[in-house]
């Protein structure tokens, strides 16, 4: 049987564990397996384009665990009551091709993308970084701002979006968090003035210049995250021009990534060489340091693997018959016998 995790599964995990300890364990869990990189066979992500949006598949596997992500980036869905990421994945064992697990990944995109972004900033961001700007103030932007005060001690943020509606929600979701202090920006431009680290969490399918050159700071870490498909980017490539700038996939992030703004030998380091210890991070206090996330594979399969831990531990998830279960596995066309007739539902049948 195959295990089922809905939304409602996720929720109860945050809830008994907390959601700062959820992001805890995602980001260990990711830079677990970042440090175990080569041990991956990689891909960038497949996309499918439309006027409107896209829709990718997200597939990595090692020797004995395979998973996939489906997800798409509509930005307009929210005028239509959606939202702009929506996803789910299977977590599925190598050796057999059985699929372990089903799970929402709605959530938990947001949730692992947060953590993802706070174990750049740990490696890339100075270590007294204590205000951070939050640009974009969306479906992401709460565990984005939870996982930096939480597992960064980031004190202070400033807030802007173009929508104030959504600035208004951050602060009614976020208003009883201890220790943490957020402040509305009347602009880009305002929040991002004195902060030691900047997050970018937009969503708009064009070549935006959310964050310009004369908004940067020496020493500033720049989280770009809303930056994740052709066509769609959110800083100056005179932004990257002046920083040292990390990614997750070179192949992917060339293609989708702010770096798509760039000449192909414009240089870039893969993320899990600074962690391995293999190249350098932040060389001194005054660098630029820039973290151009798209979000790849091994960020679900590595979430896919603490969603199944936990689940296992808290007895939660539904077992579901996605596979056929057969005492005789090449009698497939058994499963269409008609179920005993105890279990069959009565026709109903006019007086
Ligand atoms: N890198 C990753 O791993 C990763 C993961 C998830 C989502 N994303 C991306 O993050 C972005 C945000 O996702 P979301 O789910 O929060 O979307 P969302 O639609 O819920 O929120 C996006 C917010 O950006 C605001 N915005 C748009 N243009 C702006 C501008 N010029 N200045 C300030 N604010 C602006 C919108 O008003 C909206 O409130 C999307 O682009 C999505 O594709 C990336």
């Amino acid at each position: 049987m195959t295990t089922l995790l809905t939304t409602h599964d996720i929720a109860r995990i945050v809830a008994e564990r907390g959601l700062p300890a959820v992001l805890q364990q995602l980001s260990r869990y990711i830079e677990t397996d970042f440090r175990r990189w080569p041990a991956f066979d990689k891909t960038a992500r497949v996309a499918s384009h439309s006027d409107d949006g896209v829709i990718e598949l997200m597939p990595i596997a090692d020797a004995s665990l395979y998973s996939f992500k489906y997800v798409n980036g509509h930005p307009k869905n929210t005028r239509a009551g959606l939202p702009t990421v929506m996803a789910f994945g299977v977590l599925a064992d190598v050796a057999t091709g059985t699929p372990q697990l089903l799970s929402e990944l709605t959530l938990t995109t947001a949730m692992r993308t947060a953590a993802t972004s706070v174990m750049a900033a740990r490696a890339l961001a100075r270590r007294d970084s204590r205000t951070m700007a939050l640009i974009g103030n969306g479906a992401q932007s709460e565990f984005q701002a939870l996982a930096f005060h939480h597992l960064m001690g980031i004190s202070e943020i400033r807030l802007f979006d173009v929508d104030p509606d959504a600035t208004a929600k951050l602060l009614r979701n976020l208003s009883g968090v201890h220790g943490l202090r957020l402040i509305v920006c009347a602009s880009t431009a305002d929040a991002v003035k004195g902060a030691d680290i900047v997050t970018t969490v937009t969503a708009d399918k064009t070549n935006a210049t959310i964050i310009t050159p004369e908004m940067i700071e020496p020493g500033m870490h720049i989280n770009g995250v809303g930056g994740d498909c052709p066509g769609k980017t959110e800083l100056h490539p005179d932004v990257l021009r002046g920083a040292r700038v990390f990614v997750e996939y070179e192949p992917q992030s060339r293609i989708e990534g702010d770096l798509q703004q760039l000449p192909a030998d414009f240089p870039a380091t893969e993320l899990w060489r600074v962690l391995a210890g293999d190249a350098p991070g932040r060389s001194g206090a005054d660098d630029v340091t820039v973290f151009d996330s798209v979000g790849f594979a091994l960020e679900d399969y590595s979430a896919l693997r603490f969603l199944r831990d936990e689940a296992e531990t808290l007895g939660l998830g539904t077992a579901i018959d996605l596979i056929p279960t057969m005492a005789d596995p090449k009698n497939l066309f058994g499963q269409l016998a008609p179920a005993p007739a105890a279990t069959r539902r009565p026709l109903l049948v006019a007086a």
